[in-house]
């Protein structure tokens, strides 16, 4: 069964929900398998995001799942949901004769703490150029599961490090702009938000006025927001409580707490993201769910998605790498949720359903027969022809048309054992039943010039 509870539908069918198997026959709440059609079509747009990120001059980068704990206690902060309630944990093992105490490592809730931390490791931001990283890899957090919202997701992400102008931040926001737009979304199907939660000179006296804001409303907080306010007030608003929203309101605002740097380089962001034909709105309330953001801080929420609308997020992080006790350095970036996106593309019927199927569909009758299409389909595939058999001896030449069908193949070749004898198979086009002899002599450079040519 597919996440939405659909019947799973595979090359060749669509399987029956399999509705009484055990707790160890299933994937663990809030993960999911990914496979058959579904994960067709995310090949699909994982691999035009990749182009687009590559175009702009991105390269791959690929981190352990598994980090020390500090890397997110440190880089995203204590008063964070992530690192308060969502972080999967796994004591290590340590040899039996041992005395030193397994070691907590975490399964990565997020990957701008892993990416720092080994920019760090490699000493990549020595390096006297600008690095454009990506990664396309599996997230762990331990909420309460929901449509758009799982324990494992998928995120690609994309992070500009080494470069603090502002043309660094437009960059990052055009590029994930030009991404949703490839995948065919309309300027309508999202919104783009977009904010400066300042740097850490000014962020500090902000904070102390919201404080001083909402400490004679406290009794109208909520619970949590109540916990937040002298550690975390910014949280407090994008709080989703109505009655805190209600208050977040009338809060004062960052933009009008801004050093003159942070002013002049949320000025520049806007106007390079307005000449570039971005679309955007100026949202106080984004301050985003990790701590180790610096001045800009944006969003790209969707109509299309329910409660969780948030397609993919990010902003400027100067202060992240002073947390591993290095020297800072500038950097800027994001992520965005496959889940959440594939959702959103399929609200706007915009994927690809056709699992392409092998180009041939090999059908021997007869053991010698068998013995050179087996050969044949090796020598095939080892040049990088999509070819399928049936290893079945004993089928008959309905069953096995049945299953070249099944397979989606484009034809099916035919060879029985007077064929083989004559020098002649016959190639049927599955899509209109034509079919014509091919003389085995030059079988094999036919069939690789057809696939060839189809590709
Ligand atoms: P984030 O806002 O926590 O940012 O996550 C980015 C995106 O991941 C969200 O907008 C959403 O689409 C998706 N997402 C988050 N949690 C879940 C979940 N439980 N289930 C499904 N999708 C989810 C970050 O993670 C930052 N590291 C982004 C960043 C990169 N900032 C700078 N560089």
């Amino acid at each position: 069964m597919t996440k939405n509870g659909m019947p799973l539908s595979v090359k060749g069918g669509t399987l029956p929900p399999n509705r009484r198997i055990s707790l160890a026959v299933k994937a663990v709440r809030g993960m999911h398998d990914l496979l058959g059609e579904e994960l067709f079509r995310w090949q699909s747009v994982e691999k035009k995001i990749r182009e687009i990120i590559e175009a702009f001059g991105y390269q791959e980068i690929r981190t352990p799942v598994l980090e020390h704990l500090e890397v997110f206690t440190q880089a995203v902060g204590d008063n964070t949901d992530i690192v308060e309630k969502q972080m999967y944990q796994v004591q290590d093992r340590v040899h039996p004769d041992s005395d030193k105490a397994p070691e907590t490592l975490v399964l990565r809730p997020e990957a701008t703490s892993s990416v720092v931390r080994a920019i760090v490791e490699h000493q990549l931001h020595r390096l006297p150029h600008a690095q454009r990283l990506y990664y396309c890899l599996p997230m762990f957090r331990h909420e309460r599961p929901q449509k758009g919202r799982l324990r494992q997701f998928h995120q690609i992400g994309a992070e500009l490090i080494q470069d603090a102008s502002p043309e660094a931040d437009a960059e990052t926001i055009v590029l994930l702009d030009t991404i949703f737009k490839s995948l065919g979304l309309a300027g309508s199907d999202y919104e783009i938000r977009i904010n400066s939660v300042g740097d850490d000179k000014s962020r500090p006296v902000y904070k102390q006025k919201l404080v001083e804001y909402f400490k004679p409303h406290f009794e109208s907080l909520c619970e949590q927001c109540k916990k937040r306010l002298e550690r975390a007030p910014m949280r407090i608003l994008d709080c989703k409580n109505e009655s805190c929203q209600a208050l977040a309101l009338k809060a004062p605002r960052m933009v009008d707490f801004l050093d003159p740097e942070s002013k002049a380089h949320y000025g520049a962001v806007k106007q390079r993201l307005k000449e570039s034909g971005v679309t955007f709105e100026e949202d106080t309330s984004i301050v985003r769910g990790l701590d180790y953001y610096s001045r800009t801080a944006f969003e790209f929420t969707s109509p299309l998605l329910g409660a969780q609308s948030a397609l993919g997020g990010g902003g400027r992080y100067d202060g992240l790498a002073a947390r591993f006790g290095e020297d800072p350095f500038p950097a800027v970036g994001w992520a965005l949720g496959m889940e959440r996106l594939m959702l959103a593309l399929e609200a706007k019927q915009l994927l690809k359903t056709d699992v392409r199927g092998p180009s041939y569909y090999f059908a021997a009758l007869g053991p010698a027969a068998f013995d050179k299409l087996f050969n044949l389909s090796l020598s095939l595939r080892r040049k990088g022809v999509r070819v399928e058999m049936a290893y079945d001896k004993d089928k008959k030449l309905k069953w096995l048309m049945k299953q070249a069908d099944r397979v989606g193949a484009r034809y099916a070749l035919l060879l029985g054992d007077d064929e083989l004898k004559s020098g002649q198979a016959s190639l049927k086009r599955l899509s209109d039943g034509n079919q014509e002899s091919v003389a085995l002599g030059t079988l094999e450079a036919e069939l690789q010039r057809r696939a060839q040519n189809e590709a």
